[in-house]
C-alpha cells in the first residue's frame, strides 16, 4: 500500500492500487496521538479482497478514548494521565472512576463511587454454593471463569445493555464483586470459610481481609500491604486492545451479557503468553534456582528448537521497557523492605537475569524487555499471595479496563458485531465420497 502522492485526489488519503487498473482512495484517520490508521471498510465491496493480518499486528479493531500506549517510547496513558503519576498519586478506585467516566473524580464523586462499590460487593448467597462443585485443587482461574460467568445467571433479567444506567450498575457489580469472588476462590482451595466484605474497609483492604482474615479472630489489615497491592491493581487496570480486552469486546459485540463477556476475558487472560505469565515467571525463577544457571536458560530461550521462552520478557507493543515493569522494579525493593522481607533471593535472581538478558544480542536485536509480569509475582509472593492467585489478581484489576472498554464499545455508534474474515486454504468444492469408496 503506497501513501498517496501528489497526483492523488486527496493528500490525506492512502491509495491502494491493484493489478494496475483498479485503485481505491482509502481515508486516513487521525487520532489525538499515535499512528494514523487506514480506513479499509470499503476494500471488499470495491476491490473484492480482504486484508490479512494474523495476530492483528497492524490492525486497529476500534477507536478508543481510554488508554494510549507508545510502545517505542514506553509510554502508557489512561485518559491522558501517565501511569507513573497515577501509580504514585492515585488509588485504584480513582483510576477505575477515571477509566469509566473519563475524568478524575472530585472527593464527593469518589466517595459516591466507592459507596456504590460497597453496596454491590456481596455476592448472591446461592452463588456461594457453586464453589462446592469445584475440586478443592482446581486452579483459581478455572473457578473465576465459572463463577464470574455464572453471575450472568443472576443478573440477566434486570440487565438491558441498551440502558446506560443498567450498564453502569453492571460495571459497579463486576468491579465490586471481583475481590469477593477472588478471595472466595482462594478460601475454597484451602478449606477455610468464606469471608464477607466489610463496608468500613477500602477496596484493597477488603480484598486482603477476605483473603487472609478468618471469622474466629480480629484481622488488622496492614496499611503497607494495602498500599502495595493497590498500586499493583492500578498498574494492571487497563492496557488498550490486548488479547483479553479484545475478547471481551468481541464477545460483547453480539449483545451478550457483560458478566459472560468478562468471563471470556478471564479465560483469555489465563494463557501464559498473557496474564498467566506472572505465575510462569515465578515457576521459571524457581527452576533457574541460582545465578549460575542463568546462561543455560538464556541459551534455551534463544534456541528456536526449544519452546522455552523467558517468561515476563517481550511484548507485542512495547519495544522499550514496559513502564509498568519500571514502576514495579523500582518499588520491589522498597515494598519488600516495608514488608520486612530481607534478601529475597528471587528478586536478586530476577534482576541478574534481566541484566544479562538486556546485554545479550538476541534480546537487544528483538527489543525484548521485561514486561509487567516480570516483577509483579515477586511482590505478590512477598505479600504471602499464593502463586496460583497471581493471575487472579491480574483479572481482578483488569476487570475495570474490560468493563470500561465494553461500555465504550456498546456506546460507539460505529459498533457492529465483530466478524473477521479469512484467507481460505482448504479444498475446493468436491463431491461426497461414499464410505466403501474411501481409501
Ligand atoms: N523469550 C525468548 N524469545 C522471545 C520472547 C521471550 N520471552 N518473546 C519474544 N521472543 C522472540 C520470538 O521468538 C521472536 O523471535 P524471531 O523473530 O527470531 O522468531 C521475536 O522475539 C518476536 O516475538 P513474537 O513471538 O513474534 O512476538 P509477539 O508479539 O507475537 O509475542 C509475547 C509477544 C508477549 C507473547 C512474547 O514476547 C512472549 O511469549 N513473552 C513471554 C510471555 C510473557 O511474558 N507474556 C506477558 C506479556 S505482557 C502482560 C500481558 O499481556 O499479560
Amino acid at each position: 500500500m503506497a501513501q498517496n502522492s501528489e497526483n492523488s485526489t486527496n493528500q490525506d488519503n492512502f491509495q491502494l492500487t491493484s493489478g494496475g487498473d483498479s485503485s481505491l482512495d482509502l481515508p486516513r484517520l487521525k487520532g489525538t496521538i499515535g499512528p494514523d490508521v487506514v480506513d479499509i471498510r470499503r476494500l471488499y465491496s470495491e476491490l473484492g479482497c480482504f486484508t490479512y493480518d494474523p495476530g492483528f499486528v497492524a490492525t486497529a479493531s476500534c477507536s478508543s478514548e481510554l488508554t494510549y500506549i507508545d510502545g517505542e517510547q514506553g509510554i502508557l496513558l489512561h485518559r491522558g494521565y501517565p501511569i507513573q503519576q497515577l501509580a504514585a498519586n492515585s488509588t485504584f478506585t480513582e483510576v477505575a472512576y477515571l477509566l469509566l467516566n473519563g475524568e478524575l473524580p472530585n472527593s464527593s464523586e469518589l466517595s459516591n463511587f466507592e459507596g456504590q462499590l460497597s453496596n454491590y460487593s456481596m455476592i448472591h448467597d446461592q452463588l456461594t454454593r457453586l464453589f462446592s462443585g469445584f475440586r478443592r485443587d482446581a486452579h483459581p482461574m478455572a473457578i473465576m471463569v465459572g463463577v464470574v460467568g455464572a453471575l450472568s445467571a443472576f443478573y440477566h433479567d434486570s440487565l438491558d445493555i441498551n440502558d446506560p444506567q443498567h450498564r453502569m450498575v453492571a460495571s459497579y457489580r463486576l468491579i465490586a464483586k471481583m475481590p469477593t469472588i477472588a478471595a472466595m476462590a482462594y478460601k475454597y482451595s484451602i478449606g477455610q470459610p468464606f469471608m464477607y466484605p466489610r463496608n468500613a474497609l477500602t477496596y484493597p483492604e477488603n480484598f486482603l481481609y477476605m483473603m487472609f482474615g478468618v471469622p474466629t479472630e480480629e484481622f488488622e489489615v496492614s496499611p503497607v500491604l494495602a498500599k502495595a497491592i493497590d498500586r499493583i491493581f492500578i498498574l494492571h487496570a487497563d492496557h488498550e486492545q490486548n488479547a483479553s480486552t479484545s475478547t471481551v469486546r468481541l464477545a460483547g459485540s453480539s449483545g451478550a451479557n457483560p458478566f459472560a463477556c468478562i468471563a471470556a476475558g478471564i479465560a483469555c487472560l489465563w494463557g501464559p503468553a498473557h496474564g498467566g505469565a506472572n505465575e510462569a515467571v515465578l515457576a521459571m525463577l524457581e527452576e533457574v534456582g541460582s545465578v549460575n544457571h542463568i546462561p543455560e536458560f538464556i541459551d534455551r530461550a534463544k534456541d528456536r528448537d526449544d519452546p522455552f521462552r523467558l517468561m515476563g520478557f517481550g511484548h507485542r507493543v512495547y519495544k522499550n521497557y514496559d513502564p509498568r515493569a519500571a514502576v514495579l522494579r523500582e518499588s520491589a525493593h522498597a515494598v519488600l523492605e516495608e514488608l520486612g522481607v530481607r534478601d529475597e533471593p528471587l528478586l536478586e535472581l530476577a534482576m541478574e537475569l534481566e541484566r544479562i538478558a538486556l546485554e545479550d544480542e538476541y534480546f537487544v536485536e528483538r527489543k525484548l524487555f521485561p514486561n509487567v509480569d516480570f516483577y509483579s509475582g515477586i511482590i505478590f509472593r512477598a505479600m504471602g499471595i499464593p502463586v496460583s492467585m497471581f493471575t487472579v489478581l491480574f483479572a481482578l484489576a483488569r476487570t475495570v479496563g474490560w468493563i470500561a472498554q465494553w461500555k465504550e464499545m456498546i456506546e460507539d455508534p460505529d459498533q457492529r458485531i465483530g466478524r473477521p474474515r479469512q484467507l481460505y486454504t482448504g479444498p475446493v468444492e468436491r463431491n461426497y465420497v461414499a464410505m466403501d469408496q474411501r481409501s
